[in-house]
């Protein structure tokens, strides 16, 4: 998630992440959630250009691990909703019930014309596919029966899939920011993601959401993304911050990285640019957690206390420094009754 030029920084191959998968199984972590990529950001490392395809990655996790839920990120656009159906209902039965879904409805312009497709400018657009994508695969997880599909982008004929997930309809996840993506969300998922950028703001945001949610009878769950710099001190965190993000950042994938983001999302605030994009340098944006064990345990507290319901954890090695957090951080948050011990 470090958008940095050091030979040290994080190699998605598949190798690496398996020994990361086992790892996080064995320490009782929740879920693994994978960042869905076409093309990367270009810059010196070509960020993200080189991401493994995630239902293929999370089912192969899913048969070599026991307990951690794998969810697959699937962007509506470059996935048949009877291909995914059915991808999704196969990662549930390799794992047992463990699998999860989380849909993207599209933002990345360059990714679409990676694909031969045009970004819609208007919101609309995109969330009315996405709805009717999801519908689509929804029918086709609860029907038994064969049905004709006659929507305004699909049109289906004696369609099925069989079998069905094990859970029923698998978890779903959403990370919209705009207002028809937030309507989505509430609507469809039962995790919803959003960026911790300023936590004052955070508190009301988590309070609406749920609310929405309420509104149409259902109930959603806020969690954020967080970075984590984890070091026996906090200046020898500082400073490998200093080291990775700011002295060797890779500033054109930075910059279009940013571009992008503001140019066709909404899920970050516009007024925050400077702190934003020093964010991005350190972990695409998320919750910065830079310190001693005890002070990455306060800020994980912090997030409870804003109301949100978990996060997920980058790092820039994942492998190198996983184990240290795992040892020094996960006894707090058990100590402090936010997280169970590990069964
Ligand atoms: C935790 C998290 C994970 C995300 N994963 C992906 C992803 O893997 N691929 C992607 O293209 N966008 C991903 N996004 C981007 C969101 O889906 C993006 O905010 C959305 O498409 C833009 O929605 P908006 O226009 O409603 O703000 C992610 C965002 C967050 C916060």
């Amino acid at each position: 998630m470090s958008p940095t030029t050091i030979p040290e920084r994080w190699v998605a191959s598949w190798d690496n992440n398996l020994t990361l998968g086992q790892m996080l199984d064995e320490a009782g972590i929740d879920f693994m959630l994978p960042i869905a990529r076409w093309i990367g950001y270009g810059g010196e490392t070509d960020f993200h250009g080189e991401v493994l395809e995630t239902v293929t990655w999370a089912t192969a996790l899913l048969a070599m691990t026991k307990r951690i839920s794998v969810i697959a990120t699937v962007h509506t656009v470059a996935n048949h909703p009877v291909a995914v159906a059915k991808q999704i209902a196969t990662m549930d039965q390799v794992g047992q019930g463990r699998s999860g879904l989380n849909i993207v409805a599209g933002w990345n312009k360059p990714e679409y014309e990676a694909l031969g497709l045009t970004l819609p400018d208007d919101h609309e657009t995109r969330y009315g596919y996405a709805q009717e994508w999801f519908d689509i695969v929804t029918a086709l997880w609860t029907r038994d029966e064969p049905f004709d599909w006659d929507g305004q982008y699909f049109h289906l004929k004696h369609t099925y899939s069989l079998p069905h997930p094990l859970q029923g309809i698998p978890p779903i996840v959403n990370a919209a920011g705009s207002g028809q993506g937030r309507e989505f969300a509430t609507r469809n998922a039962n995790f919803l993601f959003t960026p911790a950028i300023d936590l004052s703001r955070s508190v009301d945001e988590i309070v609406q959401l749920k609310r929405q949610a309420e509104g149409i009878g259902r109930s959603v769950d806020v969690l954020t993304f967080s970075h984590v710099v984890c070091r026996p001190t906090e200046q020898e965190a500082k400073d490998y911050v200093r080291y990775y993000a700011f002295d060797h950042r890779d500033d054109v994938a930075v910059s279009n990285l940013m571009r992008l983001q503001l140019a066709h999302a909404e899920s970050f605030p516009h007024d925050l640019l400077t702190r934003i994009t020093d964010l991005f340098a350190m972990g695409h944006g998320g919750f910065p957690l830079v310190g001693t064990p005890a002070q990455v345990a306060e800020g994980i507290l912090k997030l409870h206390e804003t109301g949100f319901g978990g996060t997920t954890l980058s790092f820039v090695d994942y492998n190198k420094e996983f184990p240290y957090f795992r040892d020094n951080v996960l006894p707090i948050l058990e100590e402090k009754g936010i997280r169970l011990p590990n069964r």
